[in-house]
């Protein structure tokens, strides 16, 4: 028997729908004045965001210093082994094969447009500031560049960090982010398509912050435990010197280093904990972020201060403290993002950006690793690090000077080097 929906049915739900909207649109005359629906609807309606475009090329790579997106996709890919070498990743030509067409896979996505063999490019169409942004692991440049060195070093070993090798160091890196997940999934499908013949997939990491225009633009993340998290980071006048590496090695000048961190959190002790004790750890106010000694979010915290029993506002141990330096090369980008799995894990994607790990970020990391009271709730359990190459130019690949290879030829001339900006990815180096 064919069930049908009475038409009885249809016109009551109708009308529901309709009176529902109607209130959706607001209470100002909404049936009286002829223009109001109109005008009302235009003002509840709100802007669609997905056509939004983050260029691919320019100097740097799209998806560091972009507002951070809602979504992010993290995939630590390994090269396969070279049949021809048992135990050496695939040979330089077959890594510039799979960059190239990456590449080109990247710069049609962000731009809103399918892949090359893209059997959904319907999916492609509303990037929602699509980035794609690569990184090469350590072992890829030893092995297939033995004499090209910028600097990369895996980090030292930290007492606190419980690292599991299933989220640890990869080959390549890449960091798929937009402010919309079917954007993120549909890339990231693309892209391991691609990268199939030559790479596996070791992990991959999602992480999210708010979805654009849940909060106003401009307002620092909260992570998982409830801070307000992305308050002090690096200046815009410090990104020159302190983010873009200059002089480094031949094909590197507008690149950068990257450090991943899987930071867990015992959520189930920090529930236990009185606010009094979690704000106390961290230095900073829960409900506005603003430093204990006073004042809002972006005001210095007073570390002299001391309250009527002499003790210091701000606890020389609290994580704001032991993060800070007085030296000011002790500063990077911090990206992070907050993850959560259904089996209840929950904590942050620790991203930071710097020129120069060993003299920015692990001076840092080792002061946290010392002593902070954040360590009681977080634990790092992986770690990466990666050199993360400039951009390139519209029909060239990322990281193709890197790897010292000839620039690709447009009948019968290399394609151009930016040398000045080309976009909002384009600051100088
Ligand atoms: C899950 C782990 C972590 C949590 C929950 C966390 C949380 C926070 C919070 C709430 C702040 C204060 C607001 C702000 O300025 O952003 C902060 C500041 C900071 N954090 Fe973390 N953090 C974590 C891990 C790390 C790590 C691994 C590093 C570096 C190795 C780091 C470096 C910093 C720095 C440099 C600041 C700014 C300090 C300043 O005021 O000068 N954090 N963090």
């Amino acid at each position: 028997m064919t069930r049908g929906i009475g038409r009885r049915h249809l016109l009551t739900t109708g009308a529901a729908a309709i009176g529902g909207t109607a209130v959706g649109w607001g209470t100002r005359g909404v049936v009286d004045d002829p223009a109001a629906p109109a005008a009302a609807a235009a003002e509840a309606t709100p802007a669609v965001l997905g056509g939004d475009v983050e260029p691919f090329h320019g100097v740097h790579q799209a998806g560091i210093t972009t507002v951070p997106q809602a979504q992010t996709s993290l995939l630590g890919l390994d090269l396969l082994a070279d049949p021809d070498a048992p135990g050496a990743p695939v040979d330089l030509d077959g890594l510039a094969r799979l960059l190239r067409l990456l590449s080109d896979d990247a710069s049609r996505l962000t731009a809103g447009g399918g892949a090359l063999a893209d059997t959904e490019p319907e999916l492609a169409v509303r990037p929602a500031r699509l980035t794609v942004t690569f990184g090469f692991g350590p072992r890829v440049l030893a092995s297939l560049r033995p004499a090209y060195d910028p600097g990369l070093e895996p980090l030292p070993e930290f007492a606190q960090d419980a690292l599991d090798p299933a989220w640890g160091q990869t080959d390549l890196l890449v960091q798929v982010s937009s402010d919309d997940p079917v954007s993120v999934a549909h890339a990231r499908r693309m892209l391991l398509k691609d990268a199939a013949p030559f790479t596996r997939t070791t992990w991959v990491q999602e992480g999210f912050r708010r979805a654009r225009g849940s909060d106003p633009d401009g307002t620092t993340m909260r992570n998982l435990m409830g801070q307000v998290d992305g308050t002090v980071n690096l200046p815009t006048a410090d990104q020159g010197r302190l983010l873009w590496s200059t002089g480094r090695a031949a094909g590197f000048d507008g690149g950068t280093f990257l450090v991943v961190r899987r930071i867990a959190m015992d959520m189930v002790d920090w529930d236990r904990t009185d606010r009094v004790a979690r704000e106390f750890s961290v230095g900073r106010r829960l409900s506005d972020g603003a430093p204990l000694t006073g004042g809002a979010e972006h005001d210095e915290p007073d570390f002299e201060a001391t309250d009527a029993s002499g003790f210091p506002v701000i606890d020389p141990a609290s994580h704001v403290r032991r993060a800070r330096s007085d030296d000011p090369e002790q500063q990077f980008l911090r990206r992070g993002y907050n993850y959560s799995l259904p089996t209840g894990e929950t904590g942050l994607l620790f991203l930071a950006y710097a020129a120069d790990l060993a003299r920015q970020f692990v001076p840092v990391q080792a002061r946290l690793d010392e002593l902070d009271l954040l360590n009681e709730w977080v634990t790092a359990i992986g770690s990466a690090v990666y050199a993360v190459p400039p951009a390139c130019v519209e029909g060239d690949f990322v990281g193709r000077e890197m790897l010292g290879l000839p620039p690709p030829t447009v009948s019968g001339s290399a394609v151009p080097t930016p040398t000045t900006p080309t976009s909002p990815n384009g600051d100088t180096p």
